[in-house]
C-alpha cells in the first residue's frame, strides 16, 4: 500500500512506506503538489499549543470571520526536507524557523507552538510524506508551517482561537530559470516594507503587496523585483521571495536586518559561510549607487536557496554582474548546498537527522 499509516499525535511511526510517490522528479518545479498528510494543533488565545496530530492533506475549515480571512492574522515559515544518499532525510535548522515564529507570534499578537513542539512536528509532517521526498539531487520536499487566527471576530482584536498546521510539497527551483541567473528591476513606486511594520517577520501580509510590481516586472520581461527603502528610497531591501547580497572584490554587503528586512535563515547561514572562506561580510544600508559598480549580485532564501543575478535594471538602465564557474556565488551555493542535502560533513551544526 502506498499508505503511511497510523501516527498518533506526538508519537512514533508505527509503520512507513519507504517507496517514492509516482512522480516524474525530472520535472518538478516549485508549484503545489498534494502529499499525504498535514500536521494540526490548535488552542484558543489563553491557552498554549498542547495536542497536535496528523490528518490526510486537505482543506481545512474556517469561519468566514475567522481573524486570519478579516485581518490577515497569520504568519508562515518555509523549510526544507532534503533525501541524503544513504536514504536518511536531513531538516536545515529548524529551530531557527521554530524561534523566527515566535518571534513573529508575538508581534502578530498570536500564541505559538514551543520550539520542541515545533520541530516534533516538522519531524512527523516529513516522515508521514517521506515518499514525497524527492531523491537526491531531484530537489527537496519543501514544508510550509501556518500559523492563524482561526477563531472568529468582527472588531479589530486578536481571534479567539488558533491554528499551526504544517503541510509539505515536492518542490525543484524556485525560478522558471531554474539555476540560471535572474534579471531584476529596481521598483520604485511600490515598497515592501516600512520602518515600524512587518517587513522583518513572516506574516503573510507582507507578500500579496508585493505581487502588483512582481506581476508588472514580470510581463516586462524580468525574473522579479528587488526593492528599495520606503523612507530615503536609496537604499536595497529585498527581493519579493528572498534576501539580496552585493559582491565586491573581497567584501560581500547584505541590508542589515533592522525591521524592514527579512531575517533569512539562508541569509544567516550564507553570512557565516563567506566568513569561514575568509570574505568580510558588511550588514548595512546598501544605496542602490553601489549596483553600478558591484562585481556580482546574488539572492538567498530557503525556496531560491543561492540564485545568482545576471541584471539588475534600474531607471532604465542595466547594469550586470558576473555568474557561473568561479563566481562568488556558485562557490557559496555549492557549500550550501552539499551541507543541506549531507554531500559534505556539518561542521556547522546545522542539519537534523529525521
Ligand atoms: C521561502 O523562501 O521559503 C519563502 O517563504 C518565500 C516564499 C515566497 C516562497
Amino acid at each position: 500500500s502506498q499508505e503511511v499509516l497510523a501516527y498518533r499525535s506526538g508519537g512514533n511511526a508505527i509503520r512507513t512506506e519507504e517507496d517514492y510517490a509516482d512522480v516524474n522528479w525530472d520535472e518538478i518545479g516549485f508549484g503545489l503538489m498534494p502529499t499525504d498528510y498535514m500536521y494540526v494543533m490548535k488552542c484558543s488565545q489563553d491557552e498554549k499549543f498542547s495536542c497536535g496530530e496528523l490528518n490526510r492533506y486537505g482543506n481545512i475549515e474556517l469561519s468566514p470571520s475567522s481573524g486570519v480571512l478579516n485581518y490577515g492574522q497569520g504568519l508562515f515559515e518555509g523549510m526544507k526536507a532534503y533525501r541524503k544518499v544513504d536514504g536518511g532525510l536531513l531538516l536545515f535548522r529548524p529551530e531557527e524557523n521554530a524561534q523566527r515564529l515566535k518571534f513573529g507570534a508575538e508581534r502578530m499578537c498570536m500564541p505559538s507552538p514551543s520550539t520542541e513542539q515545533f520541530i516534533n512536528a516538522v519531524k512527523q509532517t516529513v516522515v508521514a510524506n517521506k515518499r514525497w521526498v524527492p531523491p537526491p539531487g531531484k530537489g527537496s520536499l519543501y514544508i510550509r508551517p501556518l500559523l492563524i487566527g482561526t477563531g472568529a471576530i468582527l472588531g479589530l482584536a486578536p481571534a479567539p482561537n488558533y491554528t499551526f498546521l504544517i503541510y509539505a510539497s515536492p518542490v525543484g527551483n524556485y525560478f522558471k530559470e531554474g539555476l540560471a541567473p535572474l534579471n531584476l528591476v529596481i521598483e520604485d513606486e511600490f515598497h515592501r516594507a516600512i520602518p515600524g511594520g512587518t517587513g522583518g517577520i513572516k506574516t503573510i501580509a507582507n507578500y500579496a503587496p508585493v505581487l502588483k510590481a512582481q506581476t508588472r516586472a514580470k510581463s516586462n520581461g524580468f525574473s522579479d523585483v528587488l526593492y528599495l527603502d520606503s523612507v530615503k528610497k536609496k537604499y536595497l531591501e529585498e527581493v519579493s521571495s528572498c534576501n539580496v547580497f552585493v559582491v565586491k572584490g573581497n567584501v560581500i554587503s547584505t541590508p542589515s536586518t533592522e525591521g524592514t528586512i527579512l531575517s533569512g535563515i539562508t541569509r544567516k547561514s550564507i553570512i557565516d559561510l563567506a566568513r569561514n572562506y575568509g570574505y568580510q561580510v558588511e550588514e548595512r544600508p546598501i544605496p542602490v549607487t553601489e549596483l553600478t559598480h558591484a562585481d556580482e549580485v546574488f539572492c538567498t532564501g530557503t525556496a531560491v536557496i543561492v540564485a545568482p543575478v545576471g541584471s539588475i535594471t534600474y531607471q532604465g538602465k542595466r547594469f550586470e554582474y558576473k555568474t557561473g564557474l568561479g563566481a562568488v556565488s556558485q562557490k557559496l551555493y555549492s557549500t550550501l548546498t552539499a551541507i543541506q542535502t549531507g554531500l559534505i560533513k556539518d561542521k556547522m551544526g546545522w542539519t537534523v537527522e529525521i
